[in-house]
């Protein structure tokens, strides 16, 4: 069984780590650090420590899992240098694998993954690259890990990167966001927010069930709850406008993107 170091253990390190218990991975084979880790009671199972320092002599990783704050890997990846014999697999948004192999060592192993955040429902959507150093073992390690927690997909082109984090990285907070429209929506047409609330929710949650059940494309489904001349038709008129929703959303992207490359360096 591999050995997991988890550096990182807020949103989605912790959906990992969830996903991973799940799947039968053993806790003995985990360990954890994280600076806050006493407050993690619900994984007291669960070896962690608040710094390397502290782990276990016998414990040699075979993956190391990086999940901490694109913000603060500058200051905590090298501490990880030392072990050349793992693969390191980063959920860490914009940092590429050249960043990874100038901090760590041009001969390490590295994968670079945006996954999102239905992760912690075991329904996320992950987007894997692979350099060229990584082994067949160690892909299907890191894969499986991954699929623990949903879908992946796996690509080689890096430049692909950056729109992907803008698209399913972040993609969550958007539907989010609509839905919190939705409801401002109707509460502004007297709605009580309680209700309009529950309306919302459900509305987005069968939606996308319906989606997740459906082979029909996305056309065709909007097509089929939109009567010529009818109320929806009549929404979509100002929401499809030339400069509404998906002008606004490629907007939206774009700055992502851009967010995206600066975080790279
Ligand atoms: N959340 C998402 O939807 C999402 C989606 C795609 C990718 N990602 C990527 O996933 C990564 C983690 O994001 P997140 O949302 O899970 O952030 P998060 O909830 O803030 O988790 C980061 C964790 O790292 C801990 N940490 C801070 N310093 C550390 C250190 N020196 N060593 C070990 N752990 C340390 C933090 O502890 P403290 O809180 O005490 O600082 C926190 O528990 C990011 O790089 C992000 O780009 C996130």
């Amino acid at each position: 069984m591999k050995k997991i170091l988890l550096v990182g253990c807020g949103k989605m390190g912790g959906a990992l780590l969830d996903g991973w218990l799940d799947f039968g991975v053993l806790p003995s084979n985990i360990f954890v650090i994280d600076p806050m880790s006493v407050r993690h009671s619900e994984w007291s199972h669960v070896r962690m420590s608040t710094n390397i320092t502290t782990l276990p002599k016998e414990f040699h990783p075979d993956v190391i899992v990086l999940a901490v704050k694109p913000q603060i890997i500058d200051d905590i990846a090298s501490l990880y240098a030392q072990f050349d014999n793992a693969v390191f697999l980063t959920i860490v948004a914009g940092k590429s694998l050249s960043y990874f192999a100038r901090v760590l060592g041009n001969e390490i192993s590295i994968i670079r993954a945006m996954t999102n955040i239905p992760a912690s429902v075991r329904r996320g959507i992950t987007v894997a690259i692979s350099n060229d150093s990584v082994t067949e073992t160690q892909k299907e390690s890191c894969n499986d890990l991954l699929k623990a927690v949903g879908d992946i997909v796996w690509i080689e082109n890096e430049v692909l990167m950056d729109a992907v984090t803008a698209i399913s990285g972040s993609g969550p907070a958007y539907i989010f966001l609509l839905a919190e429209s939705l409801i401002i929506a109707g509460e502004a047409f007297g709605l009580p927010k309680k209700l309009v609330t529950h309306l919302v929710r459900k509305t987005v949650i069968g939606t996308g069930e319906l989606l997740n059940q459906s082979h029909e494309s996305l056309h065709q489904l909007r097509h089929s709850v939109t009567s010529p001349g009818g109320t929806t038709f009549a929404a979509l008129q100002v929401l499809m406008k030339q400069d509404g929703f998906t002008s606004l959303m490629i907007e939206a992207v774009t700055v992502a993107i851009k967010r995206s490359r600066e975080l790279a360096n």
